[in-house]
């Protein structure tokens, strides 16, 4: 039992294998925030303190106790209006214009398994893997009831979090701010991590003290953004890859998103995080009931390293779903940087056949194969194959690589309309814009109302068109801006400010009947790169295109900040040519397939240009990827570089048992007379032995850990480094 309950039913532990949670419903129904850490199997509210602060007002219940203060006491999930100055979680308009919600303790359920949310994407167990607990929370004026849900995975460190507003009552209320989590930490010392970017350089890793007041990391581009991803971590002062405390937080959600943080005028925190709330708001008719995202939580006290395993083992296994989920990825060639728009069938055929001859499994057809679509100014919407480009249609085409002995893949966007297209001649009005304003393009585009159940039956039916049109295994879901001007002719005016998230409700929908109607199709997901990289499209579309900068150097520090959360399995990550075509830099080829091999592998240029040695790379490079990739998507990821600090970006996988490990990277800088870095590997069994590839000297896992090994001697700049080791008992 992962849920224990004391005190009549009002203290709650939720426990897991290293770590624990403590929530308690008080005297007055309040529920406080007990804990979150180490499992201690001690009631930890010893640790409160309750002073007497000026300003920070009291509960009427609480009678003349100044100490009691809603404005200082941890809460589980606070709301406004009522005397709490921090952060709030949540915030409704009743029928009588107030808003104030006073929620206080009603009753608690817990269940077998793991809960789902209606419409939205969220971690799934089988029943014994985990458990529930539904804590019931009623505002003290009106009928309106919010359910906190709490899923708890003992075995793998992880719990999780969302919320559901219900109106009991008979007069609808709007719900202008629902978040999915609201943390409170009462001690400690801590920082913040965060993911920022831009489109071509994502999720980079910045790490600060936090600062009295608030501190955010947020999109409200209708996507969760190539600037901020939807996923923070709280750490102590000392916390580093292998010791410290920290808490992790991933937000299952594609849409506009906020994390915010607020150190308090006691030095607590409070992190809440959830959907946008700016310009939400949200109509609850009587008994409707409105359901937050989910929010995946872990706690480790050794540091980075720990919480990645958790949120890798957790992410690969109860978010990502269908036939590809665990199975090795095709290796694949994408034409997009080979050609971008400028292609004909015999083109495609002559890249796609060297491509298989070279090994590569899978040929993409990216960017550019329908409609009118010579350039990006047009032809979006019109998902009907271009003949003159495509001499013989597409069916044509794929029996063609298919012939060749590959599988093929396609690109779509289906969330989008080019003006200058059939669709949008036709259905001007299915476009989000606003009557009598001109609305923003975006690389020219304008985006579909997916708000609208008329434009998702369309796409379902149009893109199922597509897919049985020819024997097509794989479909890149690319999504190419960020999102303006909201306003949906279906929505009545005061219920505009439901748009942003169902537009995201939408998108789910619209991605859970194709991923169902097309089991077979790995469904890749792609905004830009990753400017939609979040465990909600990991649902449907187990692998994301990782970042449109396929710069060796620069993907090390972007996979580097990607991998804090997401598994390498769900890194869509290529070799493109060089001069590359977003920095100018050359890395050797070498170099580009290791940095590639950290995701699900491909190319994405046209294998012809290269010359014989560089083709012969190109084979041996597919053979190592399938002899390793076993390694690479099932080990454990440990980061043993930071490509922001050092001269060499080193990572490494190890396999379950510790008996194989694969060390790489690449060194950025050579120096002459420069000594050979040294590196401690992690993660293997001390007292095991370990012998390298085509080497004799046998190395005990301590040796290699405490004492590290010796990187290559480099030569150039970007010099890459692949060391397999394997049990030495294995090998004899
Ligand atoms: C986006 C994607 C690229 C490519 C282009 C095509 O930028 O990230 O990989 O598919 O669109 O227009």
């Amino acid at each position: 039992m992962s849920i224990k309950v004391t005190e009549q039913g009002r203290n709650f532990y939720l426990e897991t294998l290293n770590t624990m949670y403590q929530l308690k419903a008080d005297e007055y129904g309040v529920v406080k925030h007990i804990w979150y850490g180490a499992k201690t199997g001690c009631d930890m509210e010893y640790l409160f303190d309750f002073p007497d602060v000026g300003f920070s007002g009291n509960i009427y219940d609480a009678g003349n106790t100044k100490e009691y203060s809603l404005d200082t006491l941890p809460l589980e999930y606070s709301c406004g209006g009522i005397g709490d100055y921090r952060l709030s979680a949540a915030a409704v308009t009743h029928a009588d214009g107030s808003n104030a919600l006073d929620l206080r303790f009603e009753g608690y359920e817990i269940k077998k398994g793991k809960y789902s949310i209606y419409g939205m994407p969220a971690v799934y167990a089988d029943e014994d893997e985990a458990e529930t607990l539904e804590i019931r929370l009623k505002d003290t004026a009106s009928d309106i009831y919010v359910i906190l849900k709490y899923g708890v995975l003992e075995s793998k460190d992880i719990i999780t979090r969302s919320a559901v507003f219900v109106n009991e009552g008979q007069k609808p209320v709007k719900i202008t701010k629902a978040f999915s989590l609201c943390l409170d930490i009462p001690q400690g010392d801590w920082e913040w991590v965060h993911f920022h970017g831009r489109h071509t350089m994502e999720r980079t890793v910045e790490r600060r003290p936090l600062i009295h007041g608030i501190q955010e990391s947020s999109s409200d581009r209708g996507t969760s953004s190539h600037q901020q991803n939807p996923t923070v971590i709280l750490c102590s002062k000392d916390c580093t890859e292998t010791s410290g405390e920290c808490i992790g937080a991933a937000l299952v959600y594609s849409g506009s998103f906020q994390t915010k943080i607020e150190l308090t005028q006691l030095n607590q925190i409070r992190l809440i995080a959830g959907i946008n709330c700016d310009g939400f708001g949200w109509e609850l008719k009587a008994k409707e009931e409105f359901y937050t995202p989910e929010v995946i939580l872990s706690y480790s006290c050794v540091g980075f390293e720990k919480l990645s395993h958790n949120f890798h083992n957790v992410i690969k296994n109860n978010i990502c779903r269908g036939k590809y989920k665990l199975a090795e990825r095709p290796v694949l060639i994408n034409n997009w940087e080979a050609t971008y728009f400028d292609f004909d069938s015999e083109r495609i055929e002559s890249i796609a056949r060297e491509a298989s001859r070279l090994g590569v499994d899978m040929f993409v057809l990216d960017d550019g194969w329908f409609g009118k679509r010579d350039s990006d100014t047009s032809g979006l919407g019109d998902w009907f194959v271009n003949e003159n480009k495509l001499k013989g249609g597409l069916n044509q085409l794929v029996e063609k690589v298919k012939s060749y002995g590959m599988s093929f893949g396609i690109w779509l966007e289906p969330e989008m309309v080019s003006e200058d297209s059939e669709l949008y001649r036709k259905h001007p009005d299915w476009a989000i814009k606003i009557p009598n304003r001109k609305p923003m393009r975006g690389r020219y585009q304008l985006v579909l109302d997916i708000t609208r159940k008329d434009v998702r039956d369309y796409l379902f039916e149009v893109i199922s068109g597509v897919l049985k049109s020819a024997d097509i295994t794989y479909v890149k879901w690319d999504m190419n801006r960020s999102i303006s001007d909201w306003y949906s002719a279906k929505l009545p005016a005061e219920n505009m400010g439901e748009i942003r998230h169902r537009y995201v409700l939408g998108l789910y929908e619209l991605l859970d009947r194709l991923t169902s109607a097309f089991p077979n199709v790995l469904f890749e997901g792609c905004s830009g790169g990753g400017g939609r990289f979040d465990a909600g499209i990991l649902y449907y579309c187990p692998q994301i295109w990782c970042s449109d900068d396929t710069d060796a150097y620069e993907r090390t520090k972007i996979q580097y900040g990607t991998s804090f959360f997401y598994p390498v399995s769900t890194i869509g990550s290529h070799v493109s040519t060089v001069p590359n075509h977003q920095t100018g830099r050359k890395t050797p080829i070498e170099t580009r397939a290791i940095t590639a091999m950290s995701g699900s592998f491909g190319y994405e240029l046209d294998l012809n240009t290269l010359n014989n040695e560089e083709k012969a790379a190109v084979t041996e490079q597919i053979k190592r990827f399938k002899e390793y990739g076993p390694l690479i998507h099932n080990g454990k990821y440990y980061r043993l570089s930071n490509p922001l600090a050092d001269n060499y970006a080193i990572w490494s996988f190890v396999s379950e048992d510790c008996s194989e490990a694969l060390v790489h990277g690449m060194i950025f800088h050579t120096e002459p007379n420069m000594l050979r870095y040294s590196v401690k590997l992690r993660g293997l069994a001390p007292e095991k032995e370990y012998v390298i590839d085509g080497g004799e000297k046998v190395y005990t896992g301590r040796a290699l850990m405490e004492g590290g090994i010796l990187l290559p001697k480099s030569w150039g700049d970007f010099f890459p480094v692949e060391i397999h080791l394997k049990e030495y008992r294995a090998v004899k």
